[in-house]
């Protein structure tokens, strides 16, 4: 099995640097805190960070933020980046499969960006993860995640390109497996890295997302002690407090611990 995040991991932010807006998305969020939080979140705990992009636009901010991801090779890159931003008093790293262990404590609010939540894909591990959630935030304390929904689905090839620090180009065609099983979502990342015409790496990872509806994740967050208190488009570039369309693919849930 190819593991998602393992080899990917270097090319993680010169990939989505350019392609997720992680500015508009930390403005959404503190957006979404000044409406619907009780007071503006301190600590918060980031699941499935990633290389901790928004993790470090948070610490700035002024928050100390817990980041959670189960890829080693994500955390070695977000390790170094929150030492160069200078905010490794702020920003907590921890290796764990958030479907069995959170980080202890209490915390005011969590997020979980990008889709991190659809590598959850069973009901079972989402309500393990939800439950031990609950445990970690106060009443009214809120999750604001993004989810995608198979109403939007509409897999297409695609390619992507970009540059490396190191003079290295990498090269990436996704490619979706057009049945959709138990609402997973499963596709092929195959890359290419090349530098002055020589081939430097070619390797692929499988990635399998599970989709749900907006009724299927209220239910699920019903069922384990959430309340959604509102769902918005959660377009890549530029999150807005917008209700979903009837098509929508990406979902931002806001929803608070009951
Ligand atoms: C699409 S990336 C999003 C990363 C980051 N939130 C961002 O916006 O760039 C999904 C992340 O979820 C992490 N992930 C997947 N399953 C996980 C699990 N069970 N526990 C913790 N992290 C997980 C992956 O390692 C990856 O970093």
């Amino acid at each position: 099995m190819r593991r998602p995040y393992g080899r990917s991991a270097g090319y993680y932010d010169a990939i989505y640097s350019e392609r997720v807006d992680y500015d508009g998305d930390v403005e959404y969020l503190a957006k979404v805190f000044k409406t619907y939080a009780m007071g503006k979140p301190k600590r918060i705990l980031d699941l499935g960070a990633g290389t901790c992009t928004h993790a470090v636009l948070l610490a700035k901010s002024g928050m100390q933020v817990d980041a959670v991801d189960v890829s080693e090779a994500l955390l070695d890159v977000a390790e170094a980046k929150v030492k160069g931003e200078g905010v490794a008093k702020k920003v907590h790293l921890h290796r764990m499969d958030m479907t069995k262990k959170l980080p202890e404590g209490e915390f005011d609010a969590a997020i979980s960006m990008f889709g991190a939540w659809c590598y959850l894909r069973t009901d079972e591990e989402a309500s393990r993860m939800l439950s031990m959630l609950s445990r970690r935030l106060p009443i009214g304390g809120l999750f604001v995640f993004e989810f995608w929904s198979p109403l939007g689905w509409n897999p297409q090839n695609r390619w992507d390109e970009a540059d490396l620090s190191d003079g290295s180009r990498v090269l990436r065609l996704t490619r979706p497996n057009l049945e959709l099983k138990d609402d997973v979502y499963e596709f092929e990342m195959e890359h290419v890295v090349v530098k002055d015409g020589q081939l430097l790496a070619d390797f692929s990872e499988v990635h399998g997302l599970r989709l749900r509806t907006p009724f299927q994740t209220r239910a699920l967050l019903q069922r384990n002690g959430f309340e959604v208190v509102a769902m918005t488009k959660g377009a890549r570039e530029g999150k807005s407090f917008e209700p979903p369309g009837p098509n929508e693919f990406r979902v931002m849930a806001i929803a608070k611990r009951a």
